[in-house]
């Protein structure tokens, strides 16, 4: 049945400006796509006798899109770590070899699909473990829900346990097995997911260039560049290499379909060869600031002559926060640390609009238009008393947006759609 979705609607145009409605209405086919989006008083005549659903002064807007985030650290939030290398180490190989047994991944993907949106996160390019049964079992959960969801197994073959540890074969032969069964089906897609240089040999990394060379649409995700012990680790490792994104370079893992989370540290000459490229760096400030990794600086790698591609995420669990609110919050500070001062509305509009295009699902979701699948999130800027407060003060959007990022998480997140379905709503 078609349903109408009234609100305070706020989307972001191809050219990345706010469309913003005060009394705004989204009418939703049985397809769960967009087939009517306006101001409630132009509302068409065939949509007055639909069943409503009115939040009022809430805004309805696009589902966030998480670029970068751990499907078997879901529990493993606030592990102290000394740094990258220690946290992994220490807590998070051996959190993520539970995923070898098939009802714990399971039952674990339930969970943290829930927990994604109950925060207001409809679409999330996800790392699995490297267990292939981990990423059957996020696809399957991800099919039910109708999400836009990517993910791959990873591939780790040195450097690490045995139990989260493959070989250059039987990644590659668990990769393309799952790209057959998932990519495609619905709206799931498949990324090739080497998990970084350190953990990968060179004959893992060249075929993990020759799978996204080979198979059609599907992306590659990884980490670059994120802590000074780690890029230390990874000279050493490839002597030959003239830096970090050059050993990802020689096997052929630069694309416009490669996403490289992290990129603090980056020279001249990588941010050079990443624009060239078309490849995306995902900022993950919550992570970093959590890690010590460092400072990501916006501006630098923006710069006009050789801008490169940027994405949010939460980073979970080295992220401390499953809310893209929260991300975007502190996102905000580090830019600001590194001297750079973005609007609210910049910030939303790489959480929604600007994620989709980086993962290649915009042409359905990540904007209120016509046509693209109804994945929503329903913010309530007086959701909390502090947040109440704030809005006796707040003059603008800008203002609402503002609060929200600074003091929101998923107190703020009244509903939450994917494909026109409600899948959450906080009581
Ligand atoms: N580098 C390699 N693996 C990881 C991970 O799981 N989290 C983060 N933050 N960095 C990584
Ligand atoms: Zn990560």
């Amino acid at each position: 049945m078609t349903h109408v979705i009234k609100g305070q609607t706020l989307s972001f145009a191809e050219d990345d400006t706010p469309r913003h409605e005060a009394r705004g209405a989204v009418a939703v086919g049985d397809d769960g796509t967009i087939l009517w989006a306006g101001p409630q008083s132009l509302l068409p005549q065939d949509f007055l006798q639909a069943d409503v659903t009115d939040y009022g002064e809430m805004i309805v807007m696009p589902g966030f899109i998480d670029a970068h985030i751990h499907f078997p650290q879901y529990r493993m939030l606030a592990a102290p770590g000394k740094d990258l290398l220690d946290w992994l180490t220490r807590f998070t190989f051996p959190e993520e070899s539970r995923y070898a047994d098939q009802a714990y991944a399971a039952a674990a993907a339930e969970i943290f699909l829930d927990r994604l949106l109950q925060h207001g996160t409809t679409s999330a390019l996800a790392f699995c473990s490297v267990h292939k049964s981990c990423a059957d079992a996020l696809f399957a959960a991800a099919d039910a829900r109708g999400m836009a969801l990517i993910t791959g197994k990873t591939m780790m073959d040195r450097n690490a346990i045995p139990a989260v540890e493959d070989t250059p074969e039987t990644g590659a032969r668990e990769t393309e097995e799952l790209y057959r069964a998932w990519h495609g089906k619905g709206r799931l897609r498949y990324a090739v997911t080497p998990r970084f240089a350190i953990t990968s040999s060179d004959a893992q990394l060249k075929i993990s260039g020759e799978l996204l060379a080979s198979l059609p649409g599907a992306l590659m995700q990884t980490h670059l560049s994120e802590s000074p012990g780690e890029i230390a680790m990874v000279a050493s490792l490839f002597p030959k290499a003239k830096d970090y994104t050059d050993v990802y370079d020689h096997f052929g893992l630069l694309s416009d379909r490669s996403l490289f989370a992290h990129g603090i540290h980056l020279s001249e000459r990588e941010c050079a060869r990443l624009s060239d490229s078309g490849a995306t760096v995902v900022h993950c400030p919550t992570s970093n600031t959590f890690l010590g990794s460092g400072l990501m600086s916006m501006p630098y790698l923006r710069k006009p002559e050789r801008p490169v591609h940027l994405g949010v995420a939460t980073d979970v669990g080295g992220g401390t926060s499953y809310s893209m609110l929260a991300t975007l919050g502190e996102a905000y500070k580090v830019q600001m640390l590194a001297g750079y001062k973005p609007s609210a509305a910049e910030l939303f509009c790489m959480a929604t609009r600007g994620n989709a295009r980086r993962l290649k699902i915009d042409h359905d979701t990540g904007a209120i238009e016509l046509g693209k699948f109804a994945d929503l999130v329903v913010l309530d800027p007086h959701a909390t008393p502090v947040l109440a407060s704030r809005q006796e003060v707040s003059t603008s959007l800008e203002d609402v947006l503002f609060s929200l990022m600074i003091l929101g998480d998923d107190r703020a997140v009244k509903a939450t759609y994917v494909k026109g379905r409600k899948l959450h709503v906080r009581a």
